[in-house]
């Protein structure tokens, strides 16, 4: 009985987290965040970039490149959902692009992708594009150093 009980309030609970979502929320970012394939690290990367954002969360992204083409990308986070978002949809928009032309997303196309942030999430898409910046420019500096 005591059981039941407590499945009831755990599923009440869930249905009210559900509906702020949504109400918060576009769908893309909630299909993003709830299922972020492209969460981790990649091993032996071909380029690595990790900032600290202003609001104390942080992002890190892999790239491997084969060929002058982001063949695999990963992002790692401590932030919030929206970051998690933020992070999945831009490792999906640069697979297959040159390192050159994925930095030209900005944070705008970004959030266009994602169908808009809040307000007070803008910042997690900023984090983010900054973050895939940095990478390149790892990405380029390793790349120098070679020639
Ligand atoms: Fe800090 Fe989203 S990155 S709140």
């Amino acid at each position: 009985m005591v059981d039941d009980e407590l499945v009831k309030t755990i599923k009440e609970i869930q249905r009210k987290i559900d509906y702020e979502e949504e109400q918060t929320y576009s769908k893309v970012v909630i299909r993003e965040y709830r299922n972020p394939g492209n969460f981790g690290v990649l091993e032996h990367p071909d380029a690595v970039g990790m900032i600290k954002g202003p609001c104390g969360d942080s992002m890190k992204i892999t790239l491997k490149v084969e060929n002058g083409i982001i063949k695999d990308a990963r992002f790692w986070t401590d932030g919030c959902g929206a970051t998690l978002a933020c992070g999945n949809k831009l490792t999906k928009m640069i697979k297959s692009k040159t390192p050159t032309d994925a930095a030209k997303i900005s944070q705008q196309d970004l959030m266009t992708s994602l169908e808009g942030l809040p307000k007070k999430h803008i910042h997690c898409a900023t984090l983010s594009v900054i973050t895939l910046l940095e990478t390149i420019n790892d990405y380029r500096k390793r790349n120098k150093k070679k020639e």
